[in-house]
């Protein structure tokens, strides 16, 4: 194909990218082998590889083994590394003396796919409507994070060397909170050296505007069991003079956030890196409607902590969720008991510079006074994982810019965004290298709920804009 019919690639990119003759033959073959990759993916997808649920765990083997089989396919010899959870595949190019190295990150790893009934196509049956492949793992991670291997693998179709080393972490484990990986990392920084570390697990800013994430929110997640009676009680009978744990939970959780959506734990906001003025100018400038995001998500408006934006509230500022809430009589019709257990899970978002275990200290602080005498307590401390922002004048960070232009045919946005990934913190302290979080999917692609999908035009984007990266990072002189 003559490289000026190149697809997803506007005029304004191609010079760049026609300048350089050894990427043409790259993109190339990525064209050439865009259905195989198309149906590669569609394979990993079919393996309902769910980290959370242990009768799944058969199922994430066999996708890491899936991707060691494929590495080793395409010319990458790769290892499959246990840990005492989930394993961690990796693989590595040859490396080339003088050039930066780049380690991809990924996860392999679903979440449950529930509730089975809201999707339209059965969620590890990959169905292509309207130019979206729809699966669970689609867009989160499977599919971003293979754009990775896709772009290694048509260098390699190519027969051109890489002009930098490519390591490859994928893991199993990212939506369970990463805890063995970050042993691994610690045990393994030889190994897995590098000076830029790239991760496709974001989204871009908008139809049309990719984007470069500079900052993610950290998360502190926790269960609450509440215990009153021993067994459940008539509430005729007893109703007013013994502690209902359900009402108790409901005003615990009640108390959490004040009128102005501020959080009430003690020293909770302590440690908030404040929003600069020059940051929120630069929200401010960004293509966001907010009548448009309220119509996508259905609803007829807004709420959250006074004095903060919709994007600073969503990138930049914590925030407190009930994420499950569990209690007493759900079947149809009226039944009058008083239940015995009362159970919720809720987690706070956070933002630099807090710390989940201080998090931790001041929610126990919180609960105390709240539990009266005729109910137990106990609270489960799951994931926790600080947030990041990154300075944005790096040179990798530009040769991140540059690679997007010349795949996506736009020139990338720099975004904060409100999700977590815990080991990217893990990634900028231990192993000192940058991370650049190159986000390939949508706002509206339906992660972690029914019917998620990736734009398979963003999946090919993203494999031509990788594969450009490993030159522009090659190009790059710190
Ligand atoms: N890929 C997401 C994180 C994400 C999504 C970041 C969209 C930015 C935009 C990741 O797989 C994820 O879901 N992380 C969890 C972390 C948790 C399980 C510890 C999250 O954010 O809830
Ligand atoms: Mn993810
Ligand atoms: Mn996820």
């Amino acid at each position: 194909m003559p490289p000026d019919s190149l697809p997803h690639c506007e005029a304004n990119c191609l010079p760049t990218a026609l300048t350089i003759p050894a990427l043409n033959d790259v993109f190339r073959c990525v064209d050439q082998l865009g259905p195989q990759f198309e149906a590669d993916l569609v394979e990993l997808l079919r393996i309902p590889s769910v980290s959370a649920d242990s009768r799944s765990t058969p199922d994430v083997r066999r996708a890491a083994q899936w991707l060691v089989e494929h590495l080793g396919a395409m010319g990458l010899p790769a290892q499959l590394i246990e840990t005492p959870g989930h394993p961690i595949v990796y693989a590595e190019t040859r490396p080339v003396p003088g050039a930066p190295v780049a380690l991809v990150y990924g996860h392999y790893d679903v979440q449950p796919p529930d509730p089975l009934d809201e999707w339209t196509s059965p969620p590890f049956e990959p169905t292509v409507r309207d130019g979206n492949l729809y699966a669970r793992g689609a867009t989160d991670d499977k599919g971003q994070m293979l754009t990775h291997i896709k772009s290694v693998q048509a260098w390699l179709a190519a027969n051109e060397t890489l002009p930098l080393q490519v390591k490859l972490l994928i893991e199993g484990e990212e939506e369970v909170g990463s805890e063995h990986l970050e042993h691994f990392l610690g045990n393994n920084r030889e190994k897995l050296a590098c000076d830029c570390v790239v991760i496709s697990d974001t989204a871009q800013f908008a139809r049309g505007v990719p984007a470069i994430t500079y900052g993610l929110r950290g998360i502190a997640y926790y269960e609450l069991h509440l215990q009153g009676p021993s067994q459940d009680l008539h509430s005729g009978v007893f109703g007013g003079a013994v502690v209902n744990p359900a009402v108790v939970l409901s005003q615990i959780l009640a108390a959490v956030l004040d009128d102005q959506g501020r959080i009430q734990l003690p020293g909770f906001y302590e440690d908030v890196v404040p929003l600069g003025d020059r940051e929120r100018d630069e929200f401010r400038s960004l293509p966001f409607d907010e009548q448009a995001f309220q119509d996508e998500l259905g609803v007829k408006g807004l709420a959250g902590e006074s004095g903060f934006s919709t994007l600073e509230r969503r990138w930049a500022r914590p925030s407190f969720d009930i994420n499950g809430i569990w209690s007493g009589y759900q079947g149809e019709g009226a039944k009058t008991i008083l239940p015995a257990r009362a159970s919720a899970k809720f987690s706070f978002r956070l933002v630099p510079d807090q710390d989940p275990k201080k998090i931790t200290a001041g929610l126990r602080t919180f609960l105390k006074p709240l539990i009266p005498q005729g109910v137990a307590m106990e609270l489960v401390d799951f994931h926790g994982a600080p947030g990041i922002a990154m300075p944005i004048d790096s040179h990798y960070l530009k040769a991140a810019a540059d690679a997007i232009e010349i795949g996506f045919g736009t020139r990338p946005v720099f975004i904060r965004e409100g999700g977590s990934i815990p080991i990217v913190n893990t990634f900028a302290e231990e192993l000192g290298a940058e991370v650049l979080l190159l986000g390939w999917g949508q706002n509206d692609d339906n992660l972690h709920a029914p019917n998620e999908k990736f734009s398979l035009a963003d999946f090919h984007r993203g494999i031509r804009a990788s594969a450009a990266l490993w030159h522009s990072l090659a190009a790059t002189k710190q």
